[in-house]
């Protein structure tokens, strides 16, 4: 059996009020559209009809993903026959057809399957989801009477039919000839003006067509119309992926307080501290305690790591890291096993060896540090010069001691010290004293003689 998936993502999204394409918003870090397009990935026929900000959308889409423009947007039902209508389609005509919007981004593999394998059974025209809400305002509703099956629009609805609570989800499985021999007899004769693909349904059922219809749970058919949906559906799906991770052995101390994007990865025995974010392709391994208050990015972070009042960006932490509190890893960090950032410190585009200790007030930026090398408070790397940025590079078991200014570019030897408050500018060899200070001055009996003043 072929089925081909029409996606629409061609409407301004006007109740969002935004400049930005309703589909391009961002659910759990990812475009409302990329959600859709990911859970249909098991059709490989897909097309997106795209129109409004036609480039930005397209641009956002697969390599596999067929786009087909719909100039001007005027409906759902006439965004699916400018794919209708176009050879692309008819040359790879599939026996199935679904539609589904692009704004519906917590959409189900399974509800879906199950709608295609009705229809096909059943040899039905079209079928499509439903759901029986409490609050059904916005959506198009669903009429059964008798023998009638239509769905209204929100706007064409009478008093009675705007009280029916089954909404339609805007997810159809159409039976492919059935849609082309009808799309064109849709018309504009209704409140918005708009070709409705909606209508389709009234049409199938006054040619006494099989008509197919599944409901299922409201909160996988959530459309996003507003800033409002937005953050309703994104609270649902955000629920949803904790419950997930729960499942596996991850604990949550505070889920209401924690936000973790879709392509997030975190491994059994790891505790979510309150307050944590965790973004972009970020993954914890197992046995970490993240948090509270840990902002982590696009980072890895190897088993038995602490992470805590710190924020991390594209870097990767190996396994026995202790980052924090207050720690900042900028991106390009690459911290091996057991190193430990602490607080007040940064760190930016450097290297960190195993057992590494950077452990409060200093900046390690643009540097190679080995093995045990020890990093005192109030150190720095002086990487920049004002035009560029310099490397610093400290060898195995180093010892850089306190309030210490590495100016850049310079190599500190193995096993070498530098002695507290030394601004160092030339490289200090392995297993030397690098001090860089004026001789201490006492001047005895100063105290005393200032007091009779
Ligand atoms: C639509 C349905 C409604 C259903 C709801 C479910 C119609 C007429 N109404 O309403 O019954 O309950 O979805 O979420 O179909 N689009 C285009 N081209 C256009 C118009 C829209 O591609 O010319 C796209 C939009 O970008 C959007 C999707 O189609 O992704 C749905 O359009 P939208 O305006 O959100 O329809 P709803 O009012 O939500
Ligand atoms: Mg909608």
């Amino acid at each position: 059996m072929s089925v081909s998936v029409v996606v629409l993502a061609a409407g301004k999204g006007t109740r969002m009020k935004s400049n930005l394409p309703k589909v391009l918003h961002k659910v759990l870090g990812k475009s409302i559209l990329a959600h859709s397009l990911d859970t249909l990935s098991f059709i490989e026929n897909q097309y997106v009809v795209v129109g409004h900000e036609s480039d930005m959308v397209i641009d956002s889409l697969p390599p596999s993903t067929k786009h087909i423009l719909q100039k001007d947007q005027l409906g759902t039902g006439h965004a699916v026959s400018t794919v209708v209508r176009g050879e692309i389609f008819v040359e790879n005509k599939s026996e199935y057809t679904l539609v589904v919007p692009g704004d519906v981004p917590a959409i189900d593999a399974k509800d879906i399957q199950n709608l295609i394998s009705e229809v096909k059974t059943k040899s039905s025209s079209v079928g499509f989801l439903t759901s029986i809400v409490e609050n059904p305002h916005g959506y198009g509703r669903v009429i059964r009477n008798n023998e009638e099956i239509r769905i209204v629009e929100e706007k064409d609805c009478n008093d009675d039919e705007r009280k029916i609570n089954e909404i339609n989800s805007g997810i159809y499985c159409f039976n492919t000839d059935f849609l082309i021999d009808n799309i064109d007899s849709l018309d504009t004769k209704n409140a918005q003006g708009e070709f409705y693909l909606t209508d389709l349904i009234g049409i199938a059922n006054n040619q006494k067509q099989d008509i197919v219809i599944v409901q299922v749970d409201e909160d996988s058919i959530k459309g996003i119309n507003s800033m409002s949906q937005l953050n309703e559906v994104e609270d649902i799906m955000q629920k949803k992926l904790i419950e997930d991770f729960m499942e596996q052995g991850v604990y949550f101390q505070d889920p209401t307080s924690t936000y973790i994007d879709s392509e997030v990865t975190i491994s059994s025995g790891t505790k979510i501290l309150a307050n944590t974010h965790l973004t972009g392709k970020t993954s914890i391994d197992v046995d970490c305690v993240i948090g509270p208050n840990a902002q982590i990015n696009d980072s890895s972070i190897g088993k038995n790591s602490t992470v805590i009042n710190s924020v991390i960006d594209q870097s990767t932490i190996q396994e026995n890291g202790n980052i924090g509190p207050f720690a900042h890893i900028r991106p390009g960090s690459e911290l091996g096993a057991g190193v430990k950032v602490g607080s007040f410190a940064e760190t930016k585009k450097s290297k960190i060896g195993k057992g590494s200790k950077v452990p409060h007030l200093a900046y390690v930026g643009d540097a190679e540090l080995g093995e045990n090398v020890n990093f005192s408070a109030g150190a720095i790397t002086v990487n920049y010069d004002g035009k560029e940025k310099h490397k610093t590079e400290i060898k195995d078991g180093a010892f850089i001691g306190s309030d210490v200014m590495l100016v850049a570019p310079v190599t500190i030897g193995e096993e070498s010290m530098i002695g507290a408050g030394s601004v160092i500018t030339k490289d200090v060899p392995s297993k030397a004293l690098g001090i860089e200070r004026n001789n201490q001055k006492n001047v005895e009996g100063y105290v005393d003689r200032k007091k009779k003043k």
